[in-house]
Order: structure tokens, then C-alpha cells, then sequence
């Protein structure tokens, strides 16, 4: 594959400071290494910078930065529906409200070649919120709102392509906010929150999800929080939960998800590299992209479940 390389240092959908650190943190930890050893193809792209847009106050005074994840959203959407016509994009973010842009932009892209996009969404969070009903205003709380195509994102460009609930999984849930889960209730989308998880495995509930992908000819995009993980050993990012996900059920996913060939693109995102240790959390980040192109410990037949 040719992976290339789209720097989103976004850092304007929460308050905390620290993720615009986060693509040189990926490419300090050798992520471009990493992929070239797999045999890829590279293109860096180096970082983008947003759009400079004006919009209307929002109806919700907590918003935080609107104007700017609004200019991320514009440009981030281009570059994904761009990227997707050359190569495999991986996102290098930032914080989270990167995937208003990525996703919508491989959305449009997969509308464009007849494809279904499923998403799998790593995460302590469902991110579900709209600008109306988040109590925080940290738009990196938002983005399965707008790509599902909800009410309330009128200040941002509109969506070339809703991805339908029922094309979304979400796993390693832990933490949902009260509107969230009330709305989570119609969404169509698959919720394995880490009770599921605990009682059933990682790997089954996910070979569901990647049948029914396939079975579809679908097209697959993931995005992987930080916050997935255990914030004992990936304390990098602004949002921890306690009981997350584990270094090895982390791998197993990026393995089958390899084994699948189905994945199209990647966000890495919320990688606060200002409160890592050592950059033990960015090398983690790498690793588990590694795993996801095809870096495996030796080279048994693959099995399928
Ligand atoms: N639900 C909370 C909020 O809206 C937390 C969101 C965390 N999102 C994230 N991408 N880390 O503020
Ligand atoms: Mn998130
Ligand atoms: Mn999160």
C-alpha cells in the first residue's frame, strides 16, 4: 500500500493544550519507518493548517472554538477525499474533532466508488454529542454526530455522505454522558462498551463487525482514541478513563483488522504528547498502526473465526 502521511496537529476541539504536538510525536516515534519496514509505500504530507472560515455565534454559549473546527472540518474533509484516490490515508491528529474531516471526507470518497463506509471507532467515549447537547462544548466530543448526519452542525460544511448508524461499531466504551445515551438509543449503531468486552472477548464481537463489512463489499475506516487504551500504559492523552483496553487486546484488533484487508484509512488521534512519559505512549500508538498494516511477532497461516 502507499500510506500517506496527513499531519492534523488539530488542538481546538477541547481545552486542554497539547495535541497540535502530536504528529511530530508520530514521526519522532518512527511511525514512517515502521510502515516503510512493512514494505509500504510513503508519502508524508507533512501538516496541514485550517481553513479560515467565519461563522454564526452558536445557539450553545459552551462551545469551545467553533470557528476553527470548522476551518479543520473543511480542510481535513479535502484532504481525505483527495488522499483516498492515491493511497491509504492515516491522520496523524490532534485531538479527536479531526474525524468531523476524515471521515466525511472518506465517506464522500466512498460514495464516489459505490461502496458502503463502515466505521470502527476505538474509544472510552461514543462521541456522539452535537453542538446543542454538549455540556462541555468540546467539539471532539461530536464527530459520530455529524457523520451520522444529526441536526445541530449547521455551522459546519454540509456532509457529502451520511454514514448510517448501523455501519458504525464502537468498542472499549466507558464513559458515556446522559444526552449521549439517551440518542445512542436510536442510533442503529453497534455499542460493545468494556462490560462486553470483559464478559465476551474483543476479537469475536469485532469478527461480527468485519462480516458484515465484507458481506457488504464495504469500505472500512478506523479511528483509534488513545483513550481505547488503559491509561496505565497510555497515559498520553487529556480524557483517561480507568479500564480500558489492554497492550495485547489493542494488537489483537490491529491483527484482525490486518488479516481482514478490509481497512481503508486511520485517525490517530488525542495523543497529548505533553503529558506522555518518556514517549512510551506515542512508540504504543505506532506499534498498533504497525500491527494494523501487517507487522506480525512470525508468520503463521491466517485464521479466520
Ligand atoms: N463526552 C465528553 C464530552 O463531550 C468527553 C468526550 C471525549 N472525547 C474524546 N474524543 N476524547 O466532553
Ligand atoms: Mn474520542
Ligand atoms: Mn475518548
Amino acid at each position: 500500500k502507499t500510506c500517506i502521511l496527513i499531519g492534523a496537529p488539530v488542538d481546538s476541539g477541547k481545552r486542554r493544550k497539547g495535541c497540535l504536538m502530536g504528529p511530530d510525536a508520530y514521526r519522532t516515534a518512527g511511525l514512517a519507518e515502521a510502515l516503510t519496514d512493512l514494505g509500504h509505500g510513503l508519502i508524508d504530507r507533512g501538516n496541514l493548517a485550517p481553513a479560515q472560515v467565519e461563522v454564526p455565534a452558536p445557539s450553545n454559549p459552551a462551545v469551545h472554538e467553533l470557528a476553527r473546527t470548522v476551518g479543520w472540518t473543511k480542510t481535513l474533509m479535502a484532504a481525505a477525499t483527495e488522499a483516498m484516490g492515491e493511497g491509504f490515508p492515516i491522520f496523524l491528529g490532534g485531538d479527536h474533532s479531526l474525524s468531523l474531516g476524515s471521515v466525511a471526507g472518506v465517506a464522500a470518497h466512498a460514495k464516489a466508488v459505490g461502496r458502503p463506509l463502515f466505521v470502527l471507532w476505538l474509544d472510552a467515549h461514543t462521541d456522539y454529542h452535537t453542538p446543542d447537547t454538549t455540556d462541555s462544548g468540546n467539539l471532539h466530543g461530536t464527530p459520530l454526530g455529524y457523520v451520522t448526519g444529526r441536526e445541530g452542525f449547521s455551522a459546519f460544511p454540509p456532509l457529502p455522505a451520511i454514514v448510517p448508524g448501523e455501519n458504525i461499531c464502537l468498542m472499549g466504551i466507558r464513559s458515556v454522558d446522559r444526552a449521549e445515551n439517551e440518542a445512542l438509543q436510536g442510533s442503529g449503531m453497534t455499542v460493545h462498551d468494556m462490560r462486553d468486552i470483559d464478559e465476551n472477548g474483543i476479537a469475536r464481537p469485532l469478527a461480527a463487525f468485519l462480516e458484515r463489512v465484507r458481506a457488504a463489499n464495504g469500505l472500512l475506516h478506523v479511528s483509534l482514541d488513545v483513550d481505547f487504551l488503559d491509561p496505565s500504559v497510555a497515559p498520553a492523552v487529556g480524557t483517561t478513563v480507568p479500564g480500558g483496553a489492554t497492550v495485547r487486546e489493542a494488537h489483537l484488533v490491529m491483527e484482525h483488522l490486518h488479516d481482514s484487508g478490509l481497512v481503508c484509512s486511520l485517525d490517530l488521534v488525542e495523543l497529548n504528547p505533553f503529558l506522555d512519559e518518556r514517549g512510551r505512549t506515542a512508540k504504543l500508538m505506532v506499534d498498533l498502526a504497525a500491527s494494523l498494516m501487517g507487522r506480525r511477532v512470525f508468520d503463521r497461516p491466517t485464521r479466520s473465526f
